[in-house]
């Protein structure tokens, strides 16, 4: 390229001369390696046992940087040793002291920050603008955020733990970001590591490892094992790993999802995005060009959160694609080490040829492309911004991620419209709304599924503000306050006990029917029905079951419900979806209302009770008492969950709104069968979900009694829905069925099954480890903010604001 010379020239063209960052320092800091990297295990660098290694590319220039080991089985089984052997001596440092390392680190992060930018450019071939200013800065910022956290834990998180030994396998588009994301809330919660950094990524993940050791983070503590997927599948796999965390494709997500089933380990995913970027007709189309370009071509589009869909309304369509073509004919591609340049490299051939494919793809199915009129380099993995119009919602490239630096766009007309087209996708990890009306933004905002939203703004971040998706983009949050809770867990569970139990009884009825009690007339048939849509209604299949109590004797019969019951419930659990927009002061008097008409009926809930469990009449009548002291405590919560305003480095504010998960499935403990009922439903609905619940399944008759306590306490239709019958059969069928959000589980031998199948549509899961023996009875274990959380997912909403 000729670059001008004369001032009157520059003016007319307004062309950047190159502005090369020296990559000097990085090829000796590589060299000082020999060339080649071992593994980091137990504080030291070892060869790996496995004797395959692979070379790491440059992506800008095909030149080889470095080469690192493939760990194979015996080397993560060493690298979980370390973490294990790590944990009791790291979990069991103050707070203070851990937060001493964290903040070394982040100074080390800090003092070392040109040398990470650079080593990131290489290696990632994403621009030095973006490494320098964005990526190690937050980086930084992390650390420093969960120094904090480490500081507080104690009294923040009292009553919790560290979750254990973690496993974390992170993607190739932010290799050092995703570094800090996982790794300090882990290390301020009192967890030990595992870290696998991405195949085409792992440099900069080895360089925090050294920086980690010259700190003097104690040996085990973090251990850094590269490798591909095959070595993320070991550790995935791994028995003694107590929780994954990953970011990556939605499909290896799943596969995560799956292979940990039943396992009892925590998990969280963070996975892809197709995410909207909706412009209103009154909004500053002049900010608008500069989102799109920070939403699209920021790490050339390889961002899980990108804005990769640009949804117009009708009247600015043809002005605003004007104004973005002109933009985008401006936007420099090139060398990842000239700061004057907007785009870097495509991270790897498989992934420039997935791009490509992709856009072929968008053209057969006959969308209209556009490209810049200028050519990428050729010396390395280039790809021009590509822009769509004309595409059909229903077209590939509207619906799947591409992951590179390629926008689709399409039109609205109403904000309803908007609203539909934003959500019609089955990812929900983020979305932008631009508008100059704060009240339209509001309003769209909580209508989106999506884990955050940016009004007028993109693609921030910040360690204070919790970051994750809805639906298929996953479950669990990085950053924040909600953030911290994938580390930990209920110190209680560590030492649960068998509690003395009032087991149902599983004792065969001498009759295949019932057997009236007493007396030679019949009694009037009272054999409920099922609890759907607020309707008594029964069953598809004409099946009852007897419910027999610990005497041998029919206690009563219930209806089978089956997969149509089910289905039914689901549809009206979803009909009934208006109740997540009823205030928390109308849910907590319905709440009240129930427990209200529960209490005069105490004795003959606790007769009941007394039948089917044959616990005695006294433990009876308090597990009625306590019941109605739950539904007073989630009355009490409905008004109350509130979300917070983090404190984000914008001018500004960032809402953290804790929404409901939509339908959620419960399948109910055996035991405590109006208890562990409420205990369930009361929370979920106190927060506006609405539930398909499947009761007790030896003792059902107390939550089918409930349903004239329902009928009669202004419950809206839909909103508890219940269907009678075999627990694990009807929770796999929740469990599979695509409209239900949520799924917790507290049967005895169903969790894994129930959390294979929910991979279906990423379901969040909640299922009881049988080892756990929740009891019911006491407030610590039975009730309060870990059911809550469980029952709502935080959105973010970025507001900035000023002139
Ligand atoms: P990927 O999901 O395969 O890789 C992410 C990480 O998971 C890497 O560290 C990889 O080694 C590891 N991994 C792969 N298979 C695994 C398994 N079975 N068990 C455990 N760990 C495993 O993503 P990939 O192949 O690099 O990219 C493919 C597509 O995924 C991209 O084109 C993009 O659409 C999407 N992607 C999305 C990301 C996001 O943040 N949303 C990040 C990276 C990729």
């Amino acid at each position: 390229m000729n670059h001008p010379t004369g001032i009157s020239e520059i003016f007319e063209t307004m062309e950047y001369g190159p502005a090369p960052e020296t990559d000097q320092p990085v090829l000796e800091w590589l060299a000082r390696h020999g060339g080649a990297f071992g593994l980091y295990v137990g504080g030291r660098w070892v060869p790996g046992q496995d004797g395959r290694s692979f070379d790491v590319i440059n992506p800008a220039t095909r030149a080889t940087l470095t080469r690192v080991l493939q760990a194979g089985a015996a080397d993560v089984n060493a690298a979980v040793a370390a973490a294990r052997a790590a944990l009791p001596a790291w979990a069991g440092l103050a707070g203070h002291a851990r937060a001493r390392y964290l903040y070394a680190l982040a100074r080390a992060v800090q003092k070392h920050s040109r040398l990470l930018a650079v080593l990131e450019s290489l290696d990632n071939g994403k621009s030095i603008r973006e490494t320098r200013d964005i990526d190690v800065p937050l980086v930084a910022r992390h650390f420093y955020h969960h120094a904090g956290w480490a500081q507080l834990l104690e009294t923040e998180f009292a009553g919790y733990g560290p979750a254990g030994v973690v496993g974390q396998i992170i993607p190739w588009n932010f290799p050092l970001l995703m570094v800090a994301w996982k790794v300090a809330p882990a290390l301020a919660a009192g967890c030990t590591i595992v870290l696998k950094p991405a195949e085409f990524t792992p440099l900069t993940a080895l360089a925090f490892a050294e920086l980690a050791h010259a700190a003097g983070l104690p040996s085990g503590v973090l251990n850094v094992i590269t490798g591909d997927g095959e070595t993320g599948k070991l550790l995935v796999e791994h028995p003694d790993v107590d929780k994954i965390a990953f970011t990556g494709s939605t499909e290896v997500g799943r596969h995560i999802r799956q292979a940990t089933a039943g396992t009892g380990k925590k998990l969280s995913l963070e996975l892809g995005g197709k995410s909207p970027f909706i412009v209103f007709e009154d909004a500053d189309l002049d900010s608008v060009v500069e989102g799109v370009v920070d939403a699209i071509w920021f790490n050339q589009g390889q961002v899980c959160c990108a804005g990769s869909r640009l949804l117009v309304q009708e009247g600015v369509a043809a002005p605003l694609i004007g104004k973005l073509r002109a933009r985008m004919e401006k936007l420099r591609v090139g060398s990842p080490l000239d700061k004057a340049v907007d785009m870097g490299a495509i991270v790897a051939p498989v992934q420039l040829e997935r791009i490509r494919g992709l856009v072929e793809k968008g053209v057969e199915e006959g969308a209209q492309m556009w490209q810049p009129s200028w050519a990428c380099p050729t010396d390395g993995y280039f790809y021009p911004p590509t822009l769509f119009t004309d595409v059909a919602p229903s077209a590939t490239i509207a619906q799947v991620e591409i992951f590179g630096p390629v926008l689709v766009s399409m039109t609205f007309r109403t904000p309803a419209e908007a609203v539909a087209l934003a959500n019609n996708t089955l990812f929900g990890l983020a979305a932008s709304v631009w508008t100059e009306n704060i009240n339209l933004a509001l309003d769209i905002a909580p209508k989106i599924k999506a884990g955050v939203v940016w009004v007028n703004c993109t693609n921030l971040f910040d360690a204070a503000a919790g970051f994750g998706g809805y639906r298929e983009s996953g479950f669990g949050r990085e950053g924040g306050r909600e953030g911290m809770w994938e580390y930990l867990k209920p110190a209680w569970e560590a030492n649960a006990e068998r509690g003395t139990r009032n087991e149902p009884a599983a004792t065969v009825p001498r009759s295949a029917f019932p057997v009236p009690r007493s007396g030679e007339v019949p009694e009037i048939d009272r054999t409920p029905k099922l609890f759907i849509g607020g309707k008594q209604v029964r069953p598809d299949q004409a099946y009852s079951r007897q419910i027999v109590g610990p005497d041998g004797q029919v206690v009563g019969e219930v209806g089978e419900g089956n997969r149509k019951d089910i289905r039914n419930a689901v549809e009206a659990a979803h009909a009934a979806a208006g109740w997540a927009q009823a205030t928390g002061h109308v849910r907590a008097q319905i709440l009240y209302y129930i427990a209200e008409n529960l209490a005069p009926r105490q004795a003959e809930f606790a007769a009941r009770i007394a039948a089917m469990t044959g616990g005695g009449a006294d433990a009876a009548r308090q597990e009625v008492e306590a019941a109605i002291a739950r539904l007073f405590t989630y009355a009490a919560w409905a008004d109350k969950w509130d979300g917070a305003v983090h404190q984000t480095p914008v001018r500004g504010v960032t809402l953290a709104m804790n929404e409901p998960i939509g339908v959620v499935g419960v399948a109910c403990p055996a035991d405590y069968p109006l208890l562990g009922f409420v205990s369930l439903v009361a929370p979920l609905v106190a927060t506006g979900n609405t539930v398909v619940v499947v009761p007790s399944e030896p003792a059902p008759l107390s939550a089918t009694d409930l349903y004239s306590v329902l009928e009669t306490s202004d419950l809206p239709a839909g909103v508890i829905n219940i269907v009678t019958g075999a627990t694990d059969t009807l929770a796999q069928v929740l469990a599979e069925h695509l409209d239900v959000d949520g799924m917790w589980y507290c049967g005895a031998v169903g969790g894994k099954a129930v959390e294979l199948a929910s991979a279906g549509n990423m379901k969040r899961t909640w299922v009881e480890a049988p080892s756990h023996r929740r009891d019911w009875r006491d407030p610590r274990q039975g009730e309060g903010r870990e059911f809550l959380r469980r029952a709502t997912q935080v959105k973010n909403i970025w507001i900035p604001y000023g002139e």
